[in-house]
C-alpha cells in the first residue's frame, strides 16, 4: 500500500450544494500532507468522510487500504476535530483515560502514555485539574494528546493550530515532524498559508476541489511567487494551472 489515503472522485453534497467535488487525494505513508484553503473550501467535510463520520455521496475513499467507512481501521487512526472534543466537567486525566478506553487500552498502558504525553505538552502538574479550568491553549494541547493516546499510524488534524500562540505552534510542528519521522502519516488542514512550509506536500483546496498540489517549493516555482498566499491567489484566479 503506497497510499495511506487514496480518494477517487470523492464527493459530498448537502442538498443542491457540493461541499467536496470529485476530490482525488493521494497521501503516502510517512508524509505530512497539508490541505490548505479558505474557510468553506471543504477541508473538514473531506476529513469527516475519511474518518467515517459523514456519509460519502459518491466516489470512493480508501484509508489504510480499506474502503471507508470501515470500523476495523478506527484503532489505527487519530482524529483531532476542528472543535475541541474534550469533556469539560472531568479532569485532564479522566479525559485521557476515556479516550484510551475507547480504543481498548489497558489501564497500565494508558497510565504510561499519559505520563509521556503530559510531559510533552508540559502539563504534568495539571493532570487532576478539571478540564474546564484550563486556558484555551492548554485545552488545545490536551485535545491533541487525547488524539495520540493509542499511538495511531494515521493522524487527521483539523486546524490544530487555530488560536494557538506562535511558541506553542512551533512545539506542535516539531512534534508532528517527530511523529512523521517515526512513520506516522499526517493529514493536516490549515487556513494559515505560512504554516504550509512545514508540510512535505500541500494541496490547495477551493470550493471543494483540489486546484494545485506539490511540495511547497514546487508550488512556489510553478506560480513564480515567493509566498504561498500569492500562489494560492494565482491558482484561484486560474492565472496558473498545474
Ligand atoms: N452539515 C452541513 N450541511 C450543509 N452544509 C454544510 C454542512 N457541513 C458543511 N457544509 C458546507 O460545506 C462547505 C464546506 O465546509 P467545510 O468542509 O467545513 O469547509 P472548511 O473546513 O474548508 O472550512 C461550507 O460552505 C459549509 O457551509
Ligand atoms: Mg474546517
Amino acid at each position: 500500500m503506497i497510499h495511506v489515503i487514496n480518494t477517487i472522485n470523492l464527493t459530498k453534497r448537502f442538498g443542491e450544494f457540493t461541499a467536496v467535488d470529485n476530490l482525488d487525494l493521494k497521501v503516502k505513508k510517512g508524509e505530512i500532507y497539508g490541505l490548505l484553503g479558505p474557510n468553506g473550501a471543504g477541508k473538514t467535510t473531506a476529513i469527516r468522510m475519511l474518518t467515517g463520520l459523514l456519509k460519502i455521496t459518491s466516489g470512493d475513499a480508501y484509508v489504510l487500504g480499506k474502503n471507508v467507512p470501515d470500523k476495523s481501521i478506527a484503532r489505527y487512526i487519530g482524529h483531532m476535530p476542528q472543535d475541541t472534543a474534550l469533556y469539560l466537567g472531568i479532569t485532564v486525566h479522566q479525559n485521557l483515560e476515556f479516550f484510551g478506553e475507547i480504543f481498548g487500552l489497558h489501564k497500565a498502558t494508558i497510565s504510561k502514555r499519559e505520563k509521556e504525553l503530559l510531559k510533552f505538552i508540559d502539563l504534568e502538574k495539571w493532570s487532576n485539574e478539571l478540564t474546564q479550568n484550563l486556558s484555551g491553549g492548554m485545552k488545545h494541547r490536551v485535545s491533541l494528546i487525547c488524539t495520540l493516546i493509542h499511538e495511531p499510524k494515521l493522524l487527521f488534524l483539523d486546524e490544530p493550530t487555530v488560536g494557538v500562540d506562535p511558541e506553542l505552534r512551533e512545539t506542535f510542528w516539531k512534534y508532528f515532524h517527530d511523529l512523521r519521522n517515526q512513520g506516522v502519516t499526517i493529514l493536516i488542514t490549515t487556513h494559515y498559508m505560512d504554516e504550509a512550509q512545514h508540510c512535505d506536500r500541500i494541496g490547495f483546496m477551493r470550493r471543494g476541489r483540489l486546484i494545485a498540489e506539490g511540495t511547497p517549493k514546487k508550488i512556489l516555482k510553478i506560480s513564480s511567487t515567493t509566498s504561498l498566499e500569492d500562489a494560492f491567489l494565482k491558482f484561484s484566479s486560474g492565472e496558473v494551472q498545474v
